[in-house]
């Protein structure tokens, strides 16, 4: 946790490499329900389907799932807390969701914090593939804002990325084979639309 607080104060990233061990990352695997959604892009039911950005499937995590979710999303309360801690940035609430990209599924650049997301402050993307290797394809590549990559990360099994939103526009490179990730946000409270932004 020491060394995720000082990267993110230096750099404003972390890459945490098994953070969770493959047995726990199996468990949590098992906890994706049969079902898959089209992803859409931003969190309003009125944006449309924009299968030119993204083509990966969604499944939002809910602690009901299973107890290993539960456990995932209390490892995330810790980091919640201790970003508080240390940054002062009043993060209220984490959102989280299970993504599918099957062969040749991809996510173009973007920026997390964007069309209806903008309480999006602190990104964590959580990778479940058992021995990937380079021929699989399917890294995250991270840039700067002034568009220089900085990153190029291979989603391996129990590796946890975790970055400032608002700093670091990324994308998902085509993959050749099964990709699972687990994509979360921690946000912070607003006003939206004249409505207090509450837990949905
Ligand atoms: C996202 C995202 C990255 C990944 O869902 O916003 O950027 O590696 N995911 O799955
Ligand atoms: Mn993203």
């Amino acid at each position: 946790m020491n060394q995720l607080i000082d990267a993110l104060f230096t750099q404003g990233y972390y890459v945490w490499d098994d953070f969770l061990t493959e047995d726990e990352v199996g468990q949590l695997r098992d906890c994706i329900p049969e079902e898959w959604k089209k992803a859409r892009i931003g969190r309003n039911e009125e944006v449309m389907r924009e299968s030119a950005i993204r083509s990966d499937k969604i499944q939002w995590l809910h602690p009901s799932m299973g107890q290993p979710v539960e456990c995932f999303l209390s490892k995330m309360e810790q980091i919640r807390l201790e970003a508080n801690r240390h940054f002062f940035l009043g993060l209220f609430e984490y959102e989280a969701h299970f993504a599918k990209y099957e062969k040749g599924d991809f996510y173009k650049k973007h920026l997390d914090c964007f069309q209806g997301n903008e309480n999006r402050r602190l990104t964590t993307v959580f990778y479940m593939n058992e021995s990937w290797s380079e021929q699989d394809a399917g890294e995250l590549v991270v840039y700067d804002l002034d568009d220089n990559e900085i990153a190029r990360i291979p989603p391996k099994s129990g590796r946890l990325f975790v970055f400032f939103s608002e700093q670091f526009p990324h994308e998902v490179l085509p993959t050749n084979s099964e990709r699972y990730s687990i994509a979360g946000w921690f946000r912070v409270n607003g006003v939206k639309d004249n409505q207090l932004d509450i837990a949905h």
